[in-house]
Order: structure tokens, then sequence, then C-alpha cells
């Protein structure tokens, strides 16, 4: 059992997350057997993503080879600076294929946009997102993930791989800290 006394509130829980990512996962099946995808690559960016990509490729019915990026955008804080990094790039071959990228949030949007026009210039069969969380309010670029799990408010949440200061990604619900939390 783990310690939270440093939750001020859950925002989504343990069972809402696992309903809605079998659901996003439905989602997903039925659109890459709709547009007849034999094989697809799941881009996972680390590294927030790693949690739901667990969860979600085990119910997803067709083959697929996973791959990683890391891109970095928040620095330490709690805000984006806009300022996008590829640390990590994907190791796959995507031309021709059919890739579906696994975020764990989409903020402001930069780092997708990026990421969009980075792998779109690599001409892959479709491009996709899918994301467990989106904070419509912070949005500073016209961007959406296709499959998007949960809509939240403009707070800064943790847990199942959202951080703070590189901590909390071990929670299985998304949660708000303790302002004491943040002073860490
Ligand atoms: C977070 C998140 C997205 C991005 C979203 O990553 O995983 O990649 O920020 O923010 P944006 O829409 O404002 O660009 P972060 O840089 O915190 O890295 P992490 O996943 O390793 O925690």
């Amino acid at each position: 059992m783990k310690n939270t006394e440093y939750i001020a509130k859950v925002l989504v829980s343990e069972e809402q997350i696992k309903a809605r990512v079998s659901e996003m996962a439905a989602e997903v099946n039925a659109h890459y057997r709709e547009v007849g995808a034999d094989e697809l690559i799941v881009i996972g960016i680390l590294r927030g993503a790693v949690v739901l990509l667990v969860d979600l490729i085990r119910e997803l019915d067709m083959p697929l080879k996973l791959d990683f990026m890391a891109i970095s955008s928040y620095g330490g804080g709690t805000t984006s600076s806009g300022n996008v990094r590829v640390l990590k790039d994907a190791a796959e071959d995507i031309r021709g294929k059919h890739v579906l990228i696994v975020e764990d949030i989409v903020d402001t949007g930069n780092t997708l946009q990026c990421l969009l026009q980075l792998l779109q210039a690599r001409e892959p069969a479709s491009l996709k997102v899918c994301a467990l969380l989106d904070k419509p309010a912070r949005r500073k670029v016209d961007i959406k993930a296709d499959f998007s799990g949960f809509d939240i408010p403009d707070e800064f949440v943790v847990g199942y791989g959202l951080d703070f200061n590189s901590l909390y990604r071990d929670l299985p619900f998304i949660g708000v800290l303790k302002p004491e939390y943040y002073a860490k």
C-alpha cells in the first residue's frame, strides 16, 4: 500500500483510469481495424507515458512494435517553457507505417505539435495520438489527441506517469499534491 499523505485530492481514480483505458483501447482497435492496418508502431513519449503505454498495449489486438522517444519541455518546474528538445529519437523506421503516439498529457500542446511535425516528415502511413489527459484551458496551439482519456481542470497533477520533480509517477491515480509538497 502506498503512502499518499502528500495528496490533497484525487482527480481521476484508479477505477476510472482502468475503465477509460479499456475504452480507449477499444477505440484504437476499432480505428485500425477500419483502416485495415496490419501492423502498428506505438511510440511512447518518455517518461510520463510509460504507465499508460503498458496498460494500453496489452489491450490492443493487432501486431505492434514498441518504440520510445524522449522529449524535454518542462525542465524541473510546473509550467511548460515551449522549449522542446528531442533527447532520444525513435529506433524504428516509420515510413509507410501506421504510428500511434502515446502521451500522458496534452497541456499547452507545444510538445505534441513539434512531435507531429517531426514524425509527419518521415512519411508514415498514418499518425495518431492517444493521451490520457487533456488540459484544454492551457492550450497554446490548436491541437488535440485523436484518442483522449479525460479533460481535467488547470491544476498541476501527478500520478499514473505524471511527476513533480520526477516523483509520484508510480501512483495508480491522478491527483493534486498538497501545496507544501510543491515547495520541496
Ligand atoms: C510532459 C508530458 C508531455 C508534455 C506536455 O512531459 O509528458 O510530453 O509535458 O506539455 P505541453 O503540451 O505543454 O507541451 P515532460 O516534459 O514533463 O516529461 P516527462 O514525461 O518525462 O515527465
